[in-house]
């Protein structure tokens, strides 16, 4: 056995029965690991409080035998570690690995004396395939596409969001270490290194995941981790259109909006949906045009085939090459872009950005973090004053408001559907404030005894002001999609 994969046989120690306390390296996979580490097995925070007697001995038999796996797993991921030959891991192929990971596991359960079903040992097969692999418990939830965010608080807190609403799993980490080990072998896949003096890193999963981690002593009770999945089918805007996230009306007024080169602001909370209308708000876009997109972390998916995509970097560990999402913007001004898309403006690229759509870039498009369209516009004010640049308030204003056209206010509401709240035209300035003008709106009428909103989109009998314009550039709106519902 082992034949493929196995070490050289030059360490009898590494193949030697060890006891089943030691367990996983701290060290990512692909370094040799020779730690032993304490096995502890702390009560699982999550077990149920109000149970019934069978329930209760039910639920402790499942935790034992949870326990127990948890421990073999351990033991037999340690052997795995001390015998596959890890340089021929990236040549194999998935098959012939679960072979041999079988063939391995068979032997050690052999020498232990445990005996499991075939339930038992395909699910510790697949679990110590992702631990070898891919990324240990977190592999599952990467599978599974119902899931949108996974939210680790610590080893034994991993919470899920699922259709807009947030979850706890039962799926833990054996401890910190563990979870340390993951996150250890995801950021140095990108090159990175976290640890106590450099304690928190954004980087992309390979399936192309947004991940973020932030590790002890600042994270105080374990590591924090927050990964939002990378969706391989982006919604689209029919997609939306059928969630309920805005109506087919709202629709016809976007694809004028954005065809007509109007810029675009979507705003809205954190995972409010700013990324996916964005993305499909970007299909509205006509295929001759040269765009180009600068993110932090590479979301979105735009359909069309002239696309220059750019994603900032971070400076690596001394400190230096770091990438900034304005170092990219200022030289995407020179790169001839037709349209400038960047994925959220967070700071001081604001002041070029806002140039940009001043100065012939019409019809860019960007996101921003604000809970109204009036917030939006505070935002951009604020980020322009951080950015260190000395302007008097009615300048700063007036830049904006001609700069932008359109807020699109996202928002994902209690009962965790997202939905577009607000869709608001910049008309100009009045005085010293920006003058806007909101054209529909999503009324909230009641809520069902589930908890689920009753509501409605509904205009707001305001015409637009773009009107003309888009009916110059073909997109003759009827003017019934103004008028309101009473
Ligand atoms: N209308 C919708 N209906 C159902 N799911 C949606 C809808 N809009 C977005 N989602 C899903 O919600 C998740 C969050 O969306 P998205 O990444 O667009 O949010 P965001 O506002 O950009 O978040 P962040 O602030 O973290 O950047 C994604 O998994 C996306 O697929
Ligand atoms: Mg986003």
């Amino acid at each position: 056995m082992f034949s493929r994969f196995k070490k050289p046989e030059s360490d009898p120690a590494t193949t030697a029965l060890r006891p089943v306390t030691s367990s996983g390296p701290t060290a990512p996979v692909g370094a040799s690991v020779h730690k032993p580490v304490a096995v502890t097995t702390r009560p699982n925070p999550t077990a149920a409080i109000a149970r019934t007697p069978a329930e209760a001995i039910a639920s402790d038999k499942e935790k034992k035998k949870k326990e127990k796996m948890a421990e073999l797993k351990v033991e037999l991921h340690k052997r795995l570690l001390d015998n596959l030959n890890l340089s021929a891991l990236e040549k194999a192929t998935e098959a012939s690995l679960k072979q041999e990971i079988a063939s391995i596991t068979a032997e050690a359960l052999d020498e232990m004396s445990v005996a499991l079903n075939a339930q038992d040992r395909q699910v510790l097969h697949q679990e110590l395939y992702d631990e070898v692999m891919g990324l240990g418990p977190l592999e599952a939830l990467l599978k599974d596409d119902t899931v949108n965010d996974i939210l680790v608080n610590g080893p034994k807190r991993i919470f899920v969001e699922r259709a807009g609403k947030l979850s706890l799993t039962d799926i833990t980490f054996k401890d910190e270490r563990h979870l340390l080990r993951i996150i250890d072998k995801i950021v140095s896949a990108v090159g990175r290194r976290v640890d106590e003096s450099n304690p928190y890193c954004d980087a992309r999963l390979a399936d192309g995941s947004r991940f973020n981690c932030m590790v002890p002593p600042v994270a105080v009770d374990g590591s924090l981790v927050s990964i939002r999945k990378f969706k391989k089918e982006k919604l689209g805007i029919a997609d939306l259109v059928r969630f309920g996230a805005f109506t087919e009306e709202m629709a016809a007024y976007l694809q004028a909006a954005v065809a007509t080169r109007l810029n675009v602001i979507v705003s809205g909370g954190t995972g409010s949906g700013k990324t996916t209308t964005l993305n499909a708000l970007s299909s509205f876009i006509d295929g001759s045009e040269r765009i180009l997109t600068i993110e932090d972390t590479a979301e979105l998916q735009l359909q069309q085939i002239h696309v220059g995509r750019m994603e900032s970097r971070p400076a690596n560990v001394e400190g230096k090459g770091a990438v900034t999402q304005r170092d990219c913007l200022r030289n995407a001004l020179r790169m001839r872009p037709d349209r400038i898309i960047v994925g959220e403006t967070r700071g001081e690229e604001v002041i070029d950005m806002l140039q940009a759509m001043n100065t012939g870039h019409d019809g860019s498009m960007t996101t921003i973090h604000a809970n109204s369209s009036r917030d939006a516009v505070s935002r951009l004010e604020n980020m322009i004053a951080m950015s260190g640049i000395e302007m008097p308030i009615k300048a700063m204003r007036s830049q904006i408001s001609s700069a932008v056209n359109l807020i699109v206010q996202a928002s994902r509401l209690q009962d965790g559907s997202r939905r577009m709240v607000s869709i608001t035209e910049v008309t100009g300035m009045e005085g010293e404030v920006i003058s806007m003008q909101e054209i529909f709106r999503y009324e909230r009428l009641g809520l069902e005894a589930n908890g689920k909103i009753i509501g409605r989109f509904n205009a707001t009998g305001i015409r637009s002001a773009y009107s003309e314009r888009f009916k110059q550039w073909g997109y003759d709106l009827p003017s019934s999609i103004y008028e309101p519902i009473v």
